[in-house]
C-alpha cells in the first residue's frame, strides 16, 4: 500500500480538530490495545470521534476505540488517542500516521506512546512494563517507511536523524516516577512487525538474535513521524505475553490474552503516566 497523505490533507484534518476545541495541546498520548481507560479523568474534555475527521484512519480492532480526547491533565493540555490504526488493517504507513501529523500541526511537542507487546527477552514476564529505548523498524528497513514520498520540508528534514528515537531524559523521568510508586520498569528494544499473524518460532529466534526485547505491531511508524518533526518521545510497552521460540507444549497466543494482561497492568500504567504528566514542564 503506498497511499501517501498530503500536507493539504493533514491541514484539513487539523482544521476540523481545531474547530472543535479551545485547548492547545502540547502533549500527545497514544493508548494501545485495551488501554483506553487511561483517558478517564481528563479535565474539560472535548471528545471527537475519528470518523468525524477527514482522512483520519478508522479503528477496526477490538480493544481500540477510535476516539480523540483533548483536555487537561495536571495543568497541561493533552490530546489522547484512544485507539490507533495499524498497518495490518490495510492502510498505508502514511495513513496510519496521520494522527501524529495532526498532533504536530496542533502544537504537540511531546509524544507518549503505549502499546501491547510480546516479550522476547526471556528475563521479562507478562505484566511487566518496558520503556522502549530503541526500535527495529522491520517494514521500514524493507522499504515501507511512513516518510516515504515527498518530504514536507516545513515539518522536518528529508533524512531525519534517529540516534535517540526515545528520549533518554523522559526515560530517566519514568524510572524515577516508577521507583516512587514502588515498582520497576524494564527497558529494551521494540521490534516492529507488520502482523497481523503472530510470529513463528523461527521469526522470534531471528528477532532475538538481532537485538529485540519485545515485539509488536504498532508504535514505530508514529515514532518515526514524530521524530521527523522533532518531538520528544516516550514509549511504553506492556508485556502482555511471552513471545519465545520454545513455549510450553500446547501454548497458543490469542488477542484475548493480550487484552487480559493489558487490563491487569492498567493501574500501574495509569499511575506511571499520571506521575510523568505531573513532572513534565510543557
Ligand atoms: N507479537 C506481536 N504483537 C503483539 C504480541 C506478540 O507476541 N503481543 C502483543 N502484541
Amino acid at each position: 500500500m503506498s497511499i501517501i497523505v498530503t500536507p493539504e490533507q493533514v491541514a484539513q484534518a487539523t482544521a476540523v480538530v481545531r474547530a472543535r476545541t479551545e485547548h492547545q495541546p502540547t502533549i500527545g498520548l497514544v493508548l494501545g490495545s485495551g488501554l483506553s481507560s487511561l483517558g478517564d479523568g481528563l479535565g474539560n474534555p472535548d471528545v471527537i470521534h475519528s470518523h468525524e475527521i477527514p482522512y483520519w484512519p478508522a479503528s477496526t480492532v477490538s480493544g481500540h476505540k477510535g476516539v480523540l480526547l483533548i483536555g487537561e491533565l495536571h495543568g497541561k493540555h493533552i490530546l489522547i488517542l484512544q485507539g490507533r490504526s495499524h498497518y495490518y488493517e490495510g492502510l498505508s504507513m502514511s495513513q496510519i500516521t496521520l494522527p501524529v501529523r495532526v498532533m504536530v500541526r496542533l502544537g504537540v511537542r511531546t509524544l507518549i506512546v503505549t502499546n501491547a507487546a510480546g516479550g522476547i527477552n526471556p528475563s521479562f514476564s507478562p505484566g511487566d512494563l518496558m520503556l522502549i529505548k530503541d526500535h527495529l523498524n522491520m517494514p521500514g528497513m524493507a522499504g515501507n517507511n511512513p516518510l516515504r514520498g515527498a518530504n514536507d520540508d516545513a515539518v522536518g528534514p528529508r533524512f531525519p536523524d534517529m540516534t535517540e528515537p526515545y528520549s533518554a531524559r523522559l526515560r530517566r523521568l519514568a524510572h524515577d516516577v516508577a521507583a516512587e510508586l514502588g515498582f520497576g520498569l524494564q527497558e529494551g528494544v521494540y521490534a516492529f512487525v507488520a502482523g497481523p499473524s503472530y510470529e513463528t518460532p523461527a521469526e522470534l529466534r531471528f528477532l532475538r538474535l538481532i537485538g529485540g526485547d519485545a515485539v509488536g505491531m504498532s508504535t514505530v511508524p508514529e515514532v518515526v513521524v514524530a521524530r521527523h518533526a522533532g518531538l520528544e518521545v516516550l514509549g511504553i510497552s506492556t508485556i502482555t505475553n511471552m513471545a519465545v521460540p520454545d513455549p510450553a507444549p500446547g501454548t497458543v497466543l490469542t488477542h484475548a490474552e493480550v487484552l487480559e494482561t493489558g487490563a491487569r497492568v492498567i493501574p500501574r500504567l495509569t499511575g506511571l503516566i499520571h506521575g510523568i504528566m505531573q513532572q513534565l514542564l510543557a
